[in-house]
């Protein structure tokens, strides 16, 4: 099987913050996990390039766009790599094999009889480069972005979405998880119900863009040339190849709530008329919010995660970004939770365990984890079923959560077994053997539960306890720990940060 996850394509207006941040990380989680299982993964992401407000980033800078592009894509690289995150594609979506995907999309969806010549003239929001109708401004201002929209009035071409208002309905109905999670699905569902209007699909007069193959003085919306990035990346990612047919039937976009309409309603009903089957699923998520603002550098509350990255390590910025905010929901960052649970989480319940049981190993049996019996055995067991199920669902933070369960037992387990006790007394030789086999085999399964979130700390884990450096999912189980030799106490895997803050 084939497990395809895309993130959106990032608009590259300025550089990432910390939002962007997020959606790449869940999308990583994501794809490593079901790699360990034993699935063909492909991770897409990318950048959008060809909205107005990147064409005026580049003006105010005094630059030429390409060449503004080419600074600017650079952290945009940068990113996934510095998260650890290991995409399978980087999409431009001034690509070439891009450019010509765009326009035999939209010649086909023109082929269809579903578009149509008409004068639009309304609101234009740049920052979130949507149409709104007078009826959706809150108090004059775009209801996402706050800020007065631009009017405009200009010659463009229009999609027949109103058409697809049907099918869309039937394909909700017929898949209920088309949409997760539920809310956003009758969110979705009710937008449909509610009445469709046609949307442009084009804008006049504007020096930047993907001209429409049948009248080149317009350029496609910055929507209807983003969206097909999910599947223009399957025709030219592998020289020669051509991956749609095994990975677009199990497309995953992963996407914020902003986006929610143009990819839970527009990009279907454009697939359906461009003659394409609509993606496996759609998850969308929640915001990250300092305060009650979502972040983001226009609203000046911008946080590097580079800097972030750099403070703490990519995988405590990973596990804070899974662990702090339900994946699905809504948050609130306090950005010093970073600092916290660095601390109390990574560096006590993880870190400390894995030094005391190493130190132990070395210290009462000579560096060799002695043959024995996984008294915590049962536990390791379900949690393999349960974290699986979970990330099925797309639920990282609940996952997580019941890894960690599984680490405060087994911080509950030394506490009370007392291995440092059972090594004075030779007669309770076999129980310390049994209690040291149930640290070191806990902590190799909970390693490779953990290698999906913390892909550096979880080898690093393995390597401490001489353990293979196999991630396969099936070993998630208990007892198949190896004796391993020269185990020695393993220095601190998340030390102490003399000024936590630094970043926040
Ligand atoms: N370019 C479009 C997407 C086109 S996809 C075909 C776009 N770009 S964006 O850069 O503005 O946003 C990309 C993604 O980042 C969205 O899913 C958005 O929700 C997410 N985030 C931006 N700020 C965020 C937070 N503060 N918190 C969580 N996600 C956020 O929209």
């Amino acid at each position: 099987m084939s497990f395809y996850v895309t993130t959106p394509i990032y608009y590259v207006n300025s550089t990432p913050h910390i939002g962007h941040a997020y959606t790449t990380i869940a999308a990583d989680i994501l794809v490593r996990h079901q790699r360990q299982r034993g699935e063909e993964t492909f991770l897409l992401t990318g950048v959008d390039e060809h909205a107005s407000k990147v064409y005026r980033a580049a003006e105010e800078q005094g630059l030429d766009p390409y060449e503004y592009l080419d600074q600017i894509v650079v952290p945009w690289r940068e990113l996934p790599e510095r998260l650890d995150a290991r995409p399978d594609f980087f999409i431009r979506t001034s690509d070439d094999g891009h450019k010509a995907f765009v326009r035999d999309f939209v010649q086909r969806i023109y082929d269809n009889g579903d578009v149509y010549e008409d004068v639009y003239a309304g609101h234009y929001c740049v920052r979130c480069e949507a149409f709104y109708a007078d009826e959706e401004l809150v108090d004059g201002n775009c209801p996402i972005d706050d800020v007065a929209p631009e009017w405009i009035e200009e010659k463009n071409y229009f999609f027949r979405l109103s058409a697809y208002q049907d099918r869309l309905l039937q394909l909700y109905d017929d898949r209920p998880d088309f949409v997760l999670p539920a809310f956003r699905y009758n969110e979705a569902r009710s937008f449909i119900a509610g009445g469709l209007k046609d949307f442009s699909i084009s804008r006049a007069g504007q020096p930047w863009g993907i001209p429409l193959p049948w009248d080149e003085s317009q350029v496609a919306y910055v929507w209807v040339d983003a969206l097909p990035n999910y599947l223009s990346a399957l025709t030219y990612a592998r020289d020669g190849e051509d991956l749609r047919p095994t990975l677009w039937p199990e497309a995953r976009h992963l996407l914020g709530k902003d986006i929610l309409r143009f990819h839970c309603v527009y990009w279907p009903a454009l697939l359906l008329s461009a003659g394409y089957d609509v993606p496996k699923q759609l998850f969308v998520h929640g915001w990250l919010l300092l305060g009650d603002r979502k972040i983001s550098k226009s609203a000046g509350n911008a946080v590097d995660p580079l800097e972030l990255i750099d403070v703490y390590g990519a995988d405590a910025v990973r596990f804070w970004a899974a662990r702090s905010i339900s994946f699905g929901q809504d948050g609130a960052v306090a950005l010093d939770s970073i600092a916290e649970r660095y601390e109390r989480e990574l560096g006590n319940d993880l870190g400390n365990l894995v030094s005391r049981t190493t130190a132990m190993i070395a210290r009462y049996r000579g560096g060799v984890l002695p043959e024995s019996q996984n008294e915590l055995g049962e536990e390791i067991r379900r949690l393999a079923d349960s974290v699986a199920a979970r990330v099925d669902a797309y639920d990282i933070t609940g996952a997580l959560e019941e890894i960690w369960s599984v680490v405060r037992s087994l911080n509950r387990y030394v506490e009370q077994t007392r291995p440092w006790a059972l090594a004075k007394d030779p007669a309770r030789s076999d129980d310390l053997d049994r209690t040291l086999y149930t640290l070191g085999d806990g902590l190799r399964a909970l390693a490779i539960a953990l290698a999906a979130y913390l892909p550096r700390t979880a080898p690093e884990i393995l390597a401490a306890l001489g353990q293979p450096d196999s991630l396969a999912w099936e070993n998630v189980a208990p007892g198949r720990t190896t004796p391993g030799t020269n185990i020695a106490a393993a220095d601190p895997l998340f030390p102490r940060i003399e000024t936590p803050t630094a970043a926040a």
